[in-house]
């Protein structure tokens, strides 16, 4: 690519590596890093359990949406978005502005290994997290496809190889 874009989009399943490999990119390139999980717990003081349990799935959506439009108008900056945050259509072309966008592709084995102590993600804590996994990669993987100008698959590898694969094709 001749000139770097203005936002570099990740998106893909939870435990594919979007916040690992964000911040590093995002210092390889000298971009601004934000993770919308994380900017919403910041901004709501609470964590992401906390708000699916009091607002509901509904109310933490309606969060990503508005991190979306506010990342939206920003430059110089790497987004690592929730794994639902391509759900809503509307959220595609706030995602897609501007931006390349990345899919972080995981095989569900991976997604369950890098997943399965983590108890901050509330859609996993039920009782067969492995299949709601594969449920959701099911579901959600055309539209990572749809979504993104670029997928690089990142099991079994390390986040900087992927980096440096994703500088490369920058
Ligand atoms: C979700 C993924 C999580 C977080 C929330 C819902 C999802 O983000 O946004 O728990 O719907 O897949 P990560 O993909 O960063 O784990």
């Amino acid at each position: 690519m001749s000139s770097l874009p203005e936002r570099l989009v990740l998106v893909g399943p939870m435990g594919a590596g979007k916040s690992t490999i964000g911040r590093l990119l995002a210092r390889e390139l000298g971009y601004d890093f934000v993770d919308t999980d994380r900017l919403i717990e910041e901004r709501c003081g609470a964590n992401i359990p906390w708000i699916f349990d009091v607002e509901g799935e509904a109310g933490f959506r309606a969060r990503e949406t508005a991190m979306l439009e506010e990342m939206a108008g920003r430059s110089r900056l790497v987004l690592a978005t929730g794994g639902g945050a391509v759900l809503n259509p509307d959220n595609r072309p706030l995602m897609r502005q501007g931006a390349w966008v990345i899919y972080l592709k995981t095989s569900v084995d991976q997604q369950y290994a890098r997943t399965r102590r983590d108890r901050n993600r509330p859609l996993l804590q039920k009782d067969n997290p492995r299949a709601i996994l594969e449920t959701l990669f099911r579901e959600r993987d055309p539209v990572y496809d749809e979504v993104s100008d670029m997928t690089v698959l990142t099991d079994h590898r390390s986040p900087r190889s992927v980096v440096r694969e994703l500088r490369d094709a920058l």
